[in-house]
């Protein structure tokens, strides 16, 4: 056991209390934040002439020398070391002897701690932004490819009015939209650095925050050292982003399963994003899709995993705040992966048009849009209504579609009737005169828009 406290400590650690405490296990992944963290704490340190020009020297080629080793497999993470930061410390002193004694001047684990977590945190959010940008890209293509291919709509799960692909592929281009802005507003509203926080009450030693700040790309220092070290809200926000992502992808995993499935046959999902059964030899499972949405609980798990642990902490630093890193890197992977995967799935997806066309001409998609042709010639909206209500009663007895009707049958429940009815409730008729912003029609303008706004 190696810890950075032992000076007023009479007895060892029991090997239980140990074992409870220590974070190296899961926080070894914050290795590069920290020594890339501790590399701008020194070089602020030399330029202030707090240390001396030749130890910040040795701090920073000790501390480059460490994250080489780590990152060519030759160092291995101890099972002694408390957590990263002692670990990357006792390394430094190992290497280095008395200089690197000097790296933790003006700093506590705690505004360390803070740093490292932030600086996971925004590569996370810059990692996570790119995913959904390339889940956009294939959202977008399939759209420019589908304007013209029809789909029915639904309510309730149940046939309302025509549509096409496209327009239906624009939902969810609109959802992952939003979630690409949140993630990067999120992203501003954290980058402030909680770097020279110390311990809760900033230090006596003339540190440069802002200096710091700049040399990690941050927008500047945070401006109160009590909240900087208790502050967990940013992780919270990005889980929350993470969760709302979950379940947009959640829906879309549910709408997949159920377009796959053997009722509906709107898609064939490709083999390779497939799986089979170990007894039912005809089978094609979608066990990505319901993956992704099995998944989605436990995003949503971490997110009020972390706002409980939050819940009842007083100021400043307590040590229930380590609870945050183990669910929210299992957040991060899971979303970084359903993102990728349900990316490649979408991706390789087969649209089978007819049985989609075939689909959205079926079941009285087109009856707002005949009453819209009665209105037009003058019938009020509500008598429109009833009048299609009772010819689509005539149809379900004669197991047939408005248009099937002749113009004797459709004069006969209203004169107001014309040839040019057919016209005006064909299918294709129905799609293309919703011109309304946002609606089937205008989807070629909505493309354009996509397109520069996904690069
Ligand atoms: N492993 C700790 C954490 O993840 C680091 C901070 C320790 N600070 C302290 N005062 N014990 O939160």
């Amino acid at each position: 056991m190696a810890t950075l406290w032992g000076g007023r400590f009479t007895k060892e650690t029991d090997d239980a209390v140990f074992s409870f405490n220590e974070s190296l296990s899961f926080d070894k992944r914050l290795y590069k934040a920290d020594i890339t963290g501790s590399i701008a704490h020194a070089t602020m340190l030399g330029k202030q002439g707090i240390i001396s020009d030749e130890d910040t020297k040795l701090i920073i080629d000790g501390l480059k020398s460490i994250l080489t080793d780590i990152e060519n497999g030759t160092l291995l993470f101890d099972t002694k070391s408390e957590d990263i930061h002692s670990f990357v410390e006792a390394n430094l002193i190992n290497r280095i002897g008395d200089a690197g004694k000097r790296l933790h001047t003006g700093r506590s684990r705690n505004d360390q701690v803070a740093l490292d977590m932030k600086l996971y945190t925004r590569d996370e959010i810059d990692t996570l932004s790119s995913l959904v940008n390339d889940l956009l890209k294939v959202i977008l293509r399939i759209m420019e490819e589908n304007v013209d291919t029809y789909i029915p709509s639904f309510t309730h799960l149940q046939k309302a009015q025509p549509s096409n692909l496209a327009h239906y592929m624009g939902a969810y281009m609109e959802m992952f939209l939003r979630d690409r802005d949140r993630l990067s507003d999120i992203r501003k509203r954290m980058n402030l650095s909680p770097l020279g926080s110390g311990a809760l009450a900033g230090t006596t030693y003339p540190l440069d925050r802002e200096y710091v700040a700049s040399l990690l790309s941050f927008d500047g220092a945070t401006r109160n050292s009590m909240d900087s070290v208790s502050d967990r809200d940013y992780l919270i926000e990005l889980l929350s982003a993470c969760s709302t992502i979950m379940m947009h992808l959640s829906r879309f995993s549910e709408e997949m399963i159920i377009w796959n499935s053997n009722e509906y046959r709107f898609i064939e999902m490709d083999d390779a994003f497939s799986t089979g059964s170990s007894i039912m030899p005809q089978k094609k499972n979608p066990d990505i899709a319901e993956l992704v949405r099995g998944k989605t609980g436990r995003v949503y798990g971490a997110t009020m995993s972390i706002m409980t642990t939050m819940k009842g902490l007083p100021l400043a630093y307590n040590k229930d705040m380590q609870e945050d890193k183990e669910v929210a890197f299992d957040a991060f992977d899971t979303v970084n992966d359903c993102v990728k995967l349900f990316t490649g799935m979408l991706d390789t997806i087969t649209f089978n048009k007819e049985v989609m066309a075939k689909s959205a001409m079926n079941g009285f998609t087109n009856a707002t849009d005949a009453a819209d042709y009665l209105v037009v010639k003058g019938v009020p909206f509500r008598d429109a209504h009833g009048i299609i209500g009772q010819l689509v009663l005539k149809c379900i007895d004669k197991n047939c579609s408005i248009e099937d009707l002749s113009l004797e049958e459709l004069k006969s429940i209203c004169d107001v009737f014309d040839e040019d009815v057919y016209d005006a409730i064909s299918l294709k008729t129905c799609v293309s005169k919703r011109l309304t912003k946002g609606a089937p029609g205008a989807m070629l303008e909505a493309i354009e828009y996509y397109k520069s706004v996904i690069n």
